[in-house]
Parts: C-alpha cells; structure tokens; sequence
C-alpha cells in the first residue's frame, strides 16, 4: 500500500510511544557555548504539554516572547538570520528512523521540516530538540504527513464524505485525525485534497470531493475548519495543507501526473474556486502540483503561485511543493539543471521544496550570481516562519501523546460509523428490497469484499490497521440478529480463478435474498492508480451474472474509489448501494443503511458514466449549437447524475420552482419549490438549487451551476416549501482574467432532486 511503501520500515503500525512525562517536564540545565554572534545560548524550559520558554541567550528577544504578534516575531527572526539558515527553512526531507542520522542538520538549521510518520514519538521530539536547543536560533521544524482521511480511525475515503453533502461531518472527521494525528506528532497534515476531478479513470478522484466547484469549496472550508480549528496553536490541532495547486485532477485520458490543458475561463471558474474557499477559510499552507498546466509546470508557475495565490487573493501562508516536483521541472523540460528548476521554482512561488535538494544545493550559488534576488528568499522565509508561529511551534515544539483515553476512542468509533453510513448512496432499490428485514430469512452474503477488513481503508490510510476493521459481514450479522447468513468469497479481486464460483453458487440458490460485496481492489485508486477500464475487476462481473441468472433477489454493495461504470448492475440487480470505502466502521455503518436504521442520505458528487467510452460525463458541462452530441453505439447521459441517489421513500418536487422575475443588480432573487414525500416512510431529500445562464460575453456557462441545496426531512404525506436566496452578484462569473462580472439579461433556476432532473423557471437580471 502506498503509505507504507513510502515510509517504508517508519510507518511501523504501532501507535507511538508516548515520551516519558517526567522527562518533558524536568527543566533542562543551561547548554554550551554557541555560535558566533549570540550570548550563551540557554537550553529552554520545557513545560508540561510539551510548552517551552524559549530564551537561546538570556535576553527575551522579540521573536521568543509569545506575547508579541505574528508578524513582529517574524521579522524580528528573519533579521537575525544568516543566509544559510534562510535556504534551510525551506528544505523538506523524510523523517529518519534515527535521529542519529539527521546528518546533523537539524542542529545547525539547516532543514525546516520533515515528513513522514514515525511511531517512535521520541524519534520526533529528538530531531525538534535539535533543531530548537542546538540550533544557533532555535527555529522549530514542522512535521508534516498525509492524514487525508483519519490517522488511526479511518473514515470513508474523501469522495465518500463529500455524497453526505454535509460539511460539519467533514469538519467533524477532520477534527478527529487531527486529534489522533497531533498527538502523534504530526503537526501539518497534506489535505484536502481539492482537486475538481472530472474523470474516473483518475485513481486520485478518491481523495477529492468530486466534480462540482461550489460544493467542493464547501468541504474544502470545512476540512480547514476541522483540522486547524478556531486556534491552529491548539495541540489537538494541525495545519491544513490545500492541494495540489492546480489543474491536477484534469490529467489527460485520467493519467495520473499528466498534462492538463484548461482554458483560463475554466480554470478561474472551475478549478481555482475550490482552493480559493480554502485560503478563505483560512488554511495556512497549499502544495504545488506535479503537472504541467497549460505548458508550465504548476511547481514552477509563477502565474497560479504568486500572481493569483498571492497578488489576488492575499494568501499569507506558504506553498510546498509535491514530493520531487522541483527537480521533475528538469523531466518536464521545464529547467535544464537543479540550479534552473531551484531558480525557476522559488521565484514562481514554491516556498519550501519537498524531498528534492535544489535549493539546498543551489541558492547560495543563485544569490551570489544575482538570479535569485535575496528578497525573493526572504519572502519564501519569512512564509514558512509565520505558518510556523501560528502553528503555535515556537512555542510549543514538543509532542506529549495524550493518555490513553476509552471514552474518547468509543467517540470516535461512532463518528467513524456514522460517516459510513452517511457516505454511502443509495443508486438502485427495486420494489422496495432495502431496508432488509431483520427478523429472519436467509441471506447468502457473496463477493471479494464480503468478510474484507483491509480493502475497507482505501487509499492514504494513515496507521489505519485492518484489524481495527469490522468489515460487511460482521457488521451484518450483527444487526440482522434472526437471519441466517452465508458468506462465501466467491472470488477474488483480482485474476481469472472461478474455483469459488460452485460454493458461492450454492449459497445463493439456499437465500432467499442475496447480497454480493464486489468492486474494485482499494490499491486500484489513490496516487498513480489511474483505470482504463470502469468495471468490476477480475472475474466479479461473471460471478455477479451467474449468480443474478438465479432469479433471486440480488443487492449490490459496491467498493470503489471511483465512480464506476456499470450498466449490467443497474440492469439486473434489484438494489445497488454504493458504499466506496467506508473505513474502519465499514460494516456497522452499511448494516445501518442496508437495515434502514439509518435512511441512505447520501448523494452523488460525480457522476457515473454509463462505459469509460463516455467518460468524461461531468453535470456542468458546456451547451453546444447543436446538441446532438450522442454515440452511435451509446449515451453521453451519465448512467447516475451528480447529485442523485435515493432513500427508502420517494419524493415529488414541484414541476419548476417559483421565482422573482426581475431580479435587480443589487437584489437578491428568491426561488420556491413544494416537495412533498409520497412514499411510505420519514425520510429526507437533498434539494439542490441551479442557475443556468443564457447569454454570457464573459464566457460560455454550463448548463447548469449549483449555489446551494437544503436537506429536507418529512413524514410521509407531508409537504414543504423550501425557498432558495441568491444575491444577484452571485450569478456571476470570473472573467479569463479573473474578475468577477455580473451580466444583465436571462437566467434559469432549478431547485431539483439531483442534476438531471427538474424543470427551470427564467429570470431576468435588469440592468439597475
Ligand atoms: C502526493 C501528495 C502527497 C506527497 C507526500 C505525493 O506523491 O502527490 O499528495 O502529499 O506525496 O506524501
């Protein structure tokens, strides 16, 4: 799995040993004699909860003394710096196993930060030790890691959180792994991901929050609120990291690490408003992405990195770049040598470079030569310095793990749970099969993914173990307290074996429902884990047939880290439930939504296509003159529409919303709909809210542009009016140049169940 690979024999599944309190507390005895320029530097007093006093000389100095602002400690430190310690502040290398072998920079300032998990707590209060008491100035390094979706207690993966269409359960998981992750150790994690992801043969769609711009900055704030929280200083807090700034997820045919193409009208209203929520929010830092865009790498794009970042939208935290992506400016035929990728990278905006050494290795070079001017490096520091003041680092450098706590674990159990069963979504229920009963029958559970602890964690797990895991099974038997329940692998993932298919065969012809847990392996998505294919891997889909041609009842429970492409399903099962990957509740949290003790709530933020031939099959696609735009041999219409999933009720929306027809300038329009439940239980429906514009000189819109939806919970027989506001400037768009113009003339609403239904209502935007 990724994770591991990566940190290889660091990423020990062990939680870390906590550093002894006794130890963290004793004030430490005044140090040697230090470097050249300062008074005898004094060891800090170390405080409980890891605090300190940091005084180096004797003299409480500006950038020392918490009571000061950000902003003076900053510049107070950064005059006090030498040339070497700036270029250090931006290096970024692996975590060692060892403190012992650090190379000895930490203790001479000569790195910034490091990434990686290790479990060893002490391992990363050693190498801060000697960054902040044997380091001329003290300058605390910052640990980053990708905690993209729980630490210990994973959650559903990104694009399953985001169809819950609820914000706060982002903030809330978010909350929770920085909680885990900060007392670990780990002070900056590299999420969200905020990449808008148009085609699922890009394994990395699993870790956005899908296609849609507006909803996709709604997570994105969210995520920022829950892992920085209202003080980023706070230990149980971690700062945010926006990524990968920008264009990633347009990769070419979905290759990972591919060239993107995006024309500047989309890239300002489609790709960059997503991170622009996050810097809104408040996130401290962003990472540079691996690809090209638009002929410039984004890791050396001075345009997205300082012009838009910096220049428009006032961004005060730093840019990372993506592991090696400064010296890849060199692959990209962007740099000719370190030295150029070095130049290149930092003058664009790249503040700290992660893993590659270019600036390490080349800016001394670059100052003296006159390339890189000195205040270009001095901005660069004074970047990371204050992210790091307001991380609280300076203050408090050392991790103290919280004690075990059973109350708190319990806690973040039923969160995990709940965020599975709200990530799920509900795309086929025939004659009302789901919710399942529970008092009895026989239900023969078949398929790769049925007793599948491992495959639940998708991609980025983070110290996420499969043990920690209750998979379907469990989960089922569990809840279905009178069935009997069967369960046979049937096949596996991946391969050409059908020897399980006769048992599993068996099994099904004794049920009286089946439920077949089949997908795609979690190592299938995620970094460099891109698709040709949309279907169900290895020999599923024959197993699926053989087993559908029995007649019996057949409920799909889909794993993937991606939309998939699956006609067959959605022609012969009587229920599909598409359930990503859920985490370490994946069972409990499904045996809720498949036995009805939660409704399915959860709703599509990519659409599904009908066959990777159609891809890529996004809602807000661009009208053409001549809308004729099907295949001879298919559909371009998405096999599942953005927005849609269904409950254990039904919903009637009223035809077209009613709304004002003249809507001025400086107005605010109002749209109203009546929906009413028509089925036979409570249940809620997501009403979503699109404008369509119908003449822009700006640049063409698409068909349709969500701005907002309500989630509406009603008995059944029961109505309700529900009225979307939009002030009028927010029927706007960027203009390729980036600013934002509100044109007079014609609009439609919808206030709908999903994107590909309902009917508009026109408007008109007057000139005053
Ligand atoms: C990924 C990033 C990740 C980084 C550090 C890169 O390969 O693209 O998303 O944060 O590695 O692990």
């Amino acid at each position: 799995m990724k994770t591991v690979g990566r940190y290889g024999a660091l990423a020990a599944l062990v939680l870390a040993t906590p550093l002894a309190a006794a130890e963290i507390q004793a004030p430490v005895v005044t140090g040697a004699a230090g470097a050249a320029g300062m008074a005898t530097p004094r060891k800090p007093e170390i405080y409980k909860d890891g605090w300190i006093d940091l005084d180096k000389n004797g003299v409480k100095d500006i950038y020392e003394d918490s009571t000061q602002s950000v902003e003076k400690r900053v510049e107070d430190l950064l005059g006090r710096m030498n040339r070497a310690e700036r270029i250090g502040q931006l290096w970024q290398l692996l975590i060692p196993g060892d403190p012992a072998k650090d190379n000895g920079l930490p203790g001479q300032g000569a790195i910034g930060s490091y990434l990686g998990y290790t479990s060893k707590l002490e391992v990363r209060n050693a190498l801060q030790r000697a960054a902040v008491e044997d380091s001329r100035l003290g300058v605390p390094l910052i640990f980053g890691f990708d905690v993209i979706h729980g630490m210990a207690t994973v959650c559903p993966i990104p694009v399953a959180q985001s169809c819950s269409w609820d914000p706060e359960l982002v903030a809330r998981t978010s909350a929770m792994a920085a909680a885990e992750a900060s007392g670990m150790g780990i002070d900056w994690t590299f999420a969200p991901m905020v990449d808008i992801a148009r085609d699922p043969r890009w394994g990395r769609i699993a870790e956005g929050f899908g296609e849609d711009p507006w909803l996709d900055g709604q997570f994105a704030a969210a995520a920022v609120r829950g892992f920085q929280g209202a003080d980023p200083r706070a230990p149980e807090h971690m700062a945010a990291c926006l990524k990968h700034y920008v264009g990633y997820g347009a990769a070419e045919g979905g290759r990972d690490y591919n060239t993107t193409e995006i024309s500047p009208f989309t890239l300002r209203n489609i790709y960059l408003p997503p991170f622009h929520a996050g810097v809104d929010a408040g996130a401290l830092t962003l990472m540079s992405a691996f690809n090209c865009l638009n002929g410039i790498p984004a890791s050396g794009n001075h345009f997205i990195c300082t012009q838009v970042l910096r220049d428009e939208w006032k961004f005060s935290g730093f840019i990372v770049s993506d592991w090696n992506a400064v010296a890849e400016l060199i692959r990209h035929g962007y740099a000719a040598d370190d030295a150029d990728a070095a130049a290149k990278a930092l003058t664009a905006g790249v503040d700290m470079e992660m893993v590659s050494g270019t600036y390490h290795d080349h800016l001394a070079a670059l100052l003296d030569s006159g390339r890189v001017k000195p205040e270009v490096l001095d901005e660069a520091v004074r970047r990371v310095l204050r992210v790091k003041f307001e991380r609280g680092l300076f203050d408090r450098p050392y991790t103290v793990a919280p004690a075990a706590d059973p109350a708190a674990q319990a806690v973040r159990t039923a969160l995990a749970r709940e965020a599975a069963a709200h990530s799920c979504v509900l795309l086929k229920n025939e004659h009302g099969i789901l919710p399942l009963r529970t008092d009895g029958g026989r239900i023969a559970l078949l398929g790769p993914l049925a007793a599948n602890g491992d495959e639940m964690l998708g991609s980025w797990s983070a110290i996420g173990r499969a043990a920690d895991v209750v998979p379907l099974n469990d989960g089922l038997a569990a809840a279905l307290h009178g069935a009997n329940l069967v369960v046979a692998e049937g096949c596996k993932l991946t391969g050409q074996d059908t020897g399980g298919f006769a048992a599993a065969l068996a099994a099904a012809r004794q049920a009286d429902v089946v439920i077949m847990a089949l997908g795609e392996p979690r190592g299938w998505s995620g970094e460099n884990s891109s698709r040709s294919e949309l279907g169900l891997t290895g020999v599923q889909q024959q197993l699926f047939d053989q087993v559908a041609a029995l007649g019996k009842p057949v409920i799909v429970v889909l794993f993937a880290g991606r939309p998939l492409a699956i006609p067959a399903l959605q022609e012969k099962a009587a229920a599909i439930v598409m359930a990503w990957q859920p985490g370490v509740q994946a069972g409990p949290g499904l045996a809720d939504v498949l036995t009805g003790a939660t409704e399915p709530t959860g709703r599509l933020t990519t659409s599904f296509p009908h066959s990777v031939g159609a891809v890529p099959a996004y809602y807000n696609y661009l009208p053409t003159g001549r809308p004729r735009d099907q295949y001879k041999d298919g559909t371009r219409a998405p096999l599942y529409p953005f927005g849609y999933g269904l409950t254990y009720t039904q919903f009637a929306y009223s035809a077209a919303p009613v709304a004002t027809a003249d809507v001025a300038p400086t107005g605010t329009l109002h749209a109203t709909a009546t929906i009413t439940n028509t089925g036979p239980r409570r249940g809620s429906t997501v009403a979503q809210f699109y404008i369509h514009a119908l003449a822009s000189t700006a640049g063409c819109r698409p068909v349709r542009e969500l701005k907002g939806f309500q989630r509406v919970t009603l008995d059944p027989g029961q109505s309700k009016e529900v009225t979307f506001t939009l002030p009028a400037k927010d029927l706007g768009c960027f203009t390729s140049e980036g600013q934002w113009v509100v044109e007079p003339g014609r609009y439609e609403v919808f206030i709908a169940a999903d994107s590909a239904s309902g009917s508009p209502s026109a408007l008109r935007l007057t000139e005053k």
